[in-house]
C-alpha cells in the first residue's frame, strides 16, 4: 500500500515516517518542489525502521498508484509566513500563520496551489484518499473537495491534545471516553468528555488544580475558561485574548516565523553538510521547536510542560484515519475535518467542520454534534464565511472578495484596514499581486 506524502521535504515528515512502522504502508513516496529539503528528509528517515522511501520532483510520479496522499505543503516557505505575519502586525492587527488576517493571506495564496494538485490526484490517482496537512486546514481542505469531493479529508492535532490533556486530568485512561469537541480548524471547542453515560468536563472546570494542569486553560486563562463552560482549542488564545496576543507578538524580537527560519535553516544547512548525524540532528531541533511552540502566550521565562510537549498527536490522528479507512485497523471515531452535512446545526451543509466522525472502510460519517450556543455559534458562521470569500477570492482572484474577507474577520476591527491589508498583501506577495485584481 503506497503512501505519497507532499511537501515531503517539510521537517514533520520523520514524525509521520516513525509511526508508520507496523503500519500497512509498505512504501513512500516523498514528493518536494525543493530537492534540497527532500535530501535532508530523506537522510533523516533513512535511519529510521519503516517502509521503503523514495524521493521524487515530479508530481504524477510521486502520485502514481497511491492508496493514500498526505498534502502537508507550504506554500512559499517560512518567507511567506514571515510575510503574512508581518503585514498584519505593521497594521495592527495579529500576525498568525493561521488565525487573523494572515491565516486569511496564507489562504489566498494557498488555495489555487492545492486546488491545482487536487486536480492532479483526480486525474492521476483518482482512487486515493488525501489526507490534508496544510494550512489553513479547514480552508484548504474546503477548497479541495471542489475537485475530490468526499475523498479529501482534513486533519490537525489541537484537538486531540486537548482531549489528551483533559483526560490525562481526571485520569481517565486513552480511548475511553467520548469526547464532545465541535468548531472549525482551529476554532473549536471541548464541551463535554462522556464517560459511562457520565459527563466528566464540570468536574474538571470545577477544579483549579486540575484545570490549571491543562495547557489551553492556562493561556486563555482558567477563569473565562469556566465562565464560558468549554475547554477552547488552543487557537482560541489569538481570539480570547487577541490584544494580549498581538502586543506579545509585536514586543518579541523576533515572530514564530522568523524564529523557525532561522532554526530550519540551520537544520536543513547542518543535515547537508553531515548527513550522518541527521537524526540526531532533528531530534534535537524538533525539541526546541517544540518547546518554542505558542510561547507569545507565556511569560517571558515560563517554558512549555514536558507532558503537554510530549502528547503530539500528529502523526497518531492520521495513521489511525488510514488504518481504519484501509480496514487493516479498527473503525474509530476521530476528530476531522469533513463536509458538516446536518451534523453541525447553523452552517451551510457543505462547509468543512472539525467535529467527530466515525471511520471504517466504508467511509467517514460526521456524527451529529447537540446545539451551540450563539456565543459560539456566531463566532464559527462568522468565521466560516470569511473562509469561503477566502476561497472564493482565490479562485476568482476577486480583490473585493479579499477585501469583503478581511473586513468581516472578527480579528480585523475596520474595513480600511482590511483595504490596506489587501493592498500591502499584494505589494509583499508577487503571486496575491498576480491574482487580485
Ligand atoms: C499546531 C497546529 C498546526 C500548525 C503548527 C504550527 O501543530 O495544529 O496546524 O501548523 O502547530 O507549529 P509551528 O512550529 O510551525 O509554529
Ligand atoms: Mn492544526
Amino acid at each position: 500500500m503506497k503512501l505519497t506524502i507532499l511537501g515531503g521535504g517539510g521537517f514533520r515528515v520523520p514524525l509521520v515516517y516513525r509511526a508508520l512502522a507496523g503500519s500497512p504502508i509498505t512504501e513512500v513516496a516523498l514528493h518536494d518542489v525543493a530537492p534540497g529539503r527532500l535530501a535532508a528528509i530523506r537522510a533523516v528517515v533513512a535511519r529510521l525502521p519503516g517502509p521503503a522511501v523514495r524521493t521524487t520532483t515530479d508530481l504524477d510520479d510521486a502520485l502514481a498508484d497511491a492508496r493514500f496522499v498526505f498534502a502537508a505543503i507550504r506554500v512559499d516557505g517560512l518567507v511567506g509566513r514571515t510575510l503574512d505575519e508581518r503585514v498584519a502586525l505593521a497594521h495592527g492587527v495579529l500576525g498568525q500563520e493561521t488565525t487573523g488576517a494572515g491565516g486569511i493571506a496564507y489562504g489566498l495564496r494557498t488555495v489555487p496551489v492545492a486546488v491545482r494538485i487536487a486536480e492532479r490526484i483526480a486525474a492521476v490517482a483518482p482512487r486515493a484518499w488525501t489526507i490534508n496537512f496544510t494550512n489553513p486546514a479547514g480552508m484548504i481542505t474546503e477548497a479541495m473537495r471542489r475537485v475530490l469531493g468526499d475523498r479529501v479529508v482534513g486533519i490537525c492535532d489541537s484537538p486531540v491534545g486537548l482531549i489528551r490533556r483533559a483526560c490525562a486530568a481526571l485520569d481517565i485512561p486513552e480511548g475511553v471516553a467520548h469526547a464532545d469537541y465541535v468548531g472549525l480548524n482551529h476554532l473549536g471547542w471541548l464541551r463535554g468528555l462522556r464517560v459511562d453515560g457520565t459527563d466528566r468536563l464540570p468536574e474538571l472546570l470545577a477544579d483549579d488544580a486540575a484545570l490549571a494542569g491543562i495547557e489551553e486553560a492556562r493561556l486563555i486563562g482558567p477563569d473565562w475558561v469556566r465562565d464560558l463552560g468549554a475547554l477552547p482549542n488552543e487557537y482560541l488564545y489569538y481570539y480570547y485574548r487577541n490584544r494580549e496576543a498581538v502586543r506579545a507578538i509585536r514586543g518579541a524580537a523576533s515572530t514564530r516565523s522568523e524564529y523557525l527560519a532561522e532554526q530550519q535553516e540551520r537544520f536543513y544547512a547542518s543535515v547537508a553538510a553531515d548527513p550522518a548525524g541527521a537524526l540526531a540532528r532533528w531530534e534535537a531541533t524538533r525539541a526546541e521547536r517544540d518547546a518554542s511552540y505558542m510561547a507569545e502566550g507565556r511569560g517571558e521565562a515560563e517554558e512549555r510542560a514536558a507532558e503537554d510537549i510530549a502528547i503530539g498527536g500528529y502523526q497518531e490522528v492520521a495513521l489511525r484515519l488510514m488504518e481504519a479507512l484501509s480496514g487493516a485497523g479498527p473503525a474509530r471515531v476521530l476528530i476531522l475535518n469533513v463536509r458538516g452535512g446536518g451534523a453541525l446545526g447553523g452552517l451551510p451543509a457543505d462547509a468543512v467542520v472539525e467535529i467527530p466522525c466515525a471511520v471504517g472502510p466504508h467511509g467517514i460519517t460526521p456524527l451529529a454534534t447537540g446545539p451551540l450556543p450563539g456565543g459560539m455559534l456566531g463566532l464559527l458562521q462568522q468565521v466560516k464565511a470569511v473562509e469561503r470569500d477566502t476561497i472564493e477570492a482565490a479562485l476568482t482572484g476577486s480583490a473585493a472578495l479579499a477585501r469583503r474577507a478581511f473586513a468581516q474577520h472578527p480579528l480585523v476591527d475596520s474595513a480600511a484596514v482590511a483595504r490596506d491589508l489587501v493592498d500591502a498583501y499584494r505589494k509583499a506577495h508577487p503571486s496575491l499581486l498576480e491574482l487580485l485584481r
